[in-house]
């Protein structure tokens, strides 16, 4: 089974062609993506007309591509799996409309998949991880943990109320002057600090359950640079170190916590092979990457973070979601819609708006 993969529900557009073997191994082909940073860059944030255009221009060259680097043609492909939301939606549109003329044009099947399953089933591409294991989704976007059950089923145990980890991580570089994408920036420089000179609040904390909230966190590093702009008339180079370095801390301790308890709840289910895996750019943090992983061990689950090119928006995950859907649902018609929000969990959607990167379903 040989599929092509579309994926442009944000800044990313991508196409990829993935091949599933008879023993169930699946094999990338192939794996575009093109990113359009340098496009927004002015903006402060992704300017969704912008990124719409953009996509609608690049996805004929991103699948010429994937399939001269799989070495496919059209007629070796089996099936199209098309990110169809939740997203901003002129970007989502410009995929299904893409999958569709592609479909209409060759006779393939057409597979609308979910961008956030995509994320949420890669560990079963790179790691062969059973079902069902915990997923910590957290990016720009994003941010909620989820036991995956099953292709199609998934159980939100909470997430964000507010903003997303990655979003806050772009908020407070832009805070404190660093360049976009703010999480890579706040980390290294964070490396400098001592994260204990400002004290920084852990939001919900003394809240039960899993749902995580970053904004009052960010005020607070507002109010903190506000203050020693006050005292010292700038921000010396060291308090800015000390404040990236504070605010990062306070970002792992929330998640490590959240993440002990979404692993209470999910042994409650015997897993044979607990495991907790990761995805989004947030992932890449190397301090919250290893909180995580400590957190996993102390509570008896391994913990699976699949490489960082897979982990952030690709279309092979999604491909992958179409090859995983395939067995157990038929093709979607050419009614196939794009949805700008598309809770995984529809008994337990998220209590959220649209954020800088679209629906924070
Ligand atoms: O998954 P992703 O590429 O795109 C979506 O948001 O869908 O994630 C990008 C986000 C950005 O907000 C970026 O600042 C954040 O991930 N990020 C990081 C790091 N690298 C990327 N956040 C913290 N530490 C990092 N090293
Ligand atoms: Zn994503």
């Amino acid at each position: 089974m040989t599929i092509l993969g579309l994926e442009s529900s944000c800044d990313d557009t991508a196409a990829a062609v993935l091949r599933r073997h008879e023993d169930g191994k699946t094999d990338i082909l192939s794996s575009v993506v093109k990113g359009q940073t340098a496009l927004h860059a002015d903006f402060g944030g992704v300017v969704p007309e912008i990124a719409a255009r953009a996509h609608a221009e690049l996805l004929d060259h991103c699948v010429e591509e994937a399939l001269t680097r799989a070495k496919c043609e059209f007629s070796d492909l089996d099936a199209i799996g098309v990110t169809s939301g939740p997203g901003l939606i002129g970007g989502v549109v410009s995929g299904v409309m893409c999958a569709k003329g592609l479909s209409a044009a060759t006779g393939l099947p057409l597979y609308g998949v979910n961008h956030l399953a995509g994320h949420a089933l890669t560990p079963r591409l790179t790691d062969d991880v059973a079902y069902p294991y915990l997923m910590l989704l957290v990016s720009g976007g994003h941010c909620q943990f989820l036991i995956v059950h099953g292709p199609e089923r998934f159980e939100r145990l909470g997430g964000t109320i507010d903003d997303a980890p990655g979003e806050a991580f772009d908020k407070i570089a832009r805070l404190v002057g660093l360049p976009q994408p703010g999480g890579p920036s706040v980390e290294q420089e964070a490396r400098r600090g001592t994260s204990g000179r400002f004290s920084l609040p852990r939001p919900l904390l003394d809240r039960a359950g899993c749902d995580l909230s970053f904004s009052g966190l960010k005020t607070a590093v507002l109010r903190t640079r506000d203050a020693i702009v006050s005292e010292h008339g700038g921000l010396p180079q060291q308090a800015r170190a000390d404040l990236c370095a504070g605010f990062q801390q306070a970002v792992v301790d929330v998640l490590a916590e959240k993440t002990k308890r979404a692993l209470e709840a999910y042994g409650a289910l015997s897993p044979a092979q607990p495991t907790l895996c990761v995805a989004g750019g947030v992932a890449a943090n190397k301090a919250i990457r290893a909180a995580l992983e400590t957190v996993s061990l102390q509570n008896g689950a391994q913990f699976v973070a699949p490489p960082l090119a897979l982990c952030t928006d690709n279309a092979a995950m999604i491909a992958f979601a179409a090859l995983e859907q395939m067995a157990t649902r038929p093709a979607d018609g050419f009614d196939l819609s794009a949805r700008p929000r598309w809770p995984l969990d529809q008994t337990s959607p998220a209590m959220l708006g649209s954020g800088k990167k679209g629906a924070k379903a």
